[in-house]
């Protein structure tokens, strides 16, 4: 059987709101064009997440990734994979209000290919999603745990474990609906609140760490292919065990090197 869709076909924000309640969302994280191909006509929607600052430029956190940066690696998984559906994951203090968010957006869209951003933030940020939909920027919301908000925080702190929490984050996303975003990320959100959330809005959640009843889910590449191994959180489950593969690869490239049984006569010149 062919892991490629037959009839795949690039995605739309109609088809994106279409698919709530019909048929679950698949996202995945890419940061570079090689990846990206690798999962253009598998994925529906690929997230360039800030993430990458930590999985890729090795950051503790999210909270130094820039717009020019996630601008480049936009770029690139635009180029990678043509017919996708991007997402670019707005970072840290680049959407404080409304105007600085607009200026920002405005800047992904004529700079990048991209056909979306994501936004950290419920109801205290309805009133800029508000402002970027009404300007003709696609947006999706993220509500639940906030990796920008870490250091605030004090930590990644894991939603709805009580009646108020609950209550505010059904409100967040009715707030993040109304103000005119297409889908809504809910993450680190105890299941049975993540299901509560996704039955009260008609647009698409798709979750990741928020158990199998949101609209779709999201998972961050490297943690789903062991690429990063040096923990795993509860939620992600391992699909390939890329560090070992490629350690294991590696090593055998050296041995071949000092064995000097590479190159051999079809490999030179
Ligand atoms: O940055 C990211 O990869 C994300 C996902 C975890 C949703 O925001």
């Amino acid at each position: 059987m062919s892991i490629i869709k037959k009839d795949f076909e690039k995605i739309n924000i109609t088809k994106i709101k279409q698919s709530k309640n019909n048929k679950k969302l698949t996202v995945i994280t890419a940061y570079d064009a090689l990846f990206a191909n690798l999962f253009e006509e598998i994925a529906d929607m690929i997230l360039v997440g800030d993430s990458l600052n930590m999985s890729f430029a090795g950051n503790d956190d999210t909270l130094s990734a820039s717009l020019e940066q996630m601008i480049y690696h936009t770029n690139a998984v635009c180029k990678g994979a043509k017919n996708s559906f991007i997402i670019l994951d707005m970072p840290f203090g680049t959407y404080v209000n409304k105007n600085i968010a607009l200026k920002n957006a405005v800047k992904v869209y004529t700079q990048t290919n991209a056909n979306a951003i994501k936004i950290e933030g419920g109801e205290d940020k309805a009133h800029i999603i508000e402002h970027l939909t009404k300007n003709s920027i696609a947006v999706m919301g993220h509500i639940g745990l906030l990796p920008q908000y870490v250091r605030a925080e004090g930590g990644y702190k894991i939603k709805g474990k009580t009646k108020e929490e609950e209550q505010q984050l059904i409100k967040d996303a009715k707030a993040i609906e109304k103000a005119g975003a297409f889908a809504l990320v809910i993450e680190g959100v105890k299941s049975n609140v993540a299901k509560k959330i996704s039955q009260s809005i008609s647009i698409p959640t798709i979750g990741i760490g928020a158990g199998k009843d949101t609209d779709g889910q999201v998972l961050v590449w490297s943690d789903m292919l062991g690429f990063f191994d040096k923990f795993k959180p509860k939620f992600v489950r391992r699909y390939l065990n890329g560090a070992n593969l490629v350690k294991e690869a590696v090593s055998k490239y050296k041995e071949d090197v000092l064995n000097e049984s590479f190159p051999n006569k079809e490999e030179e010149y």
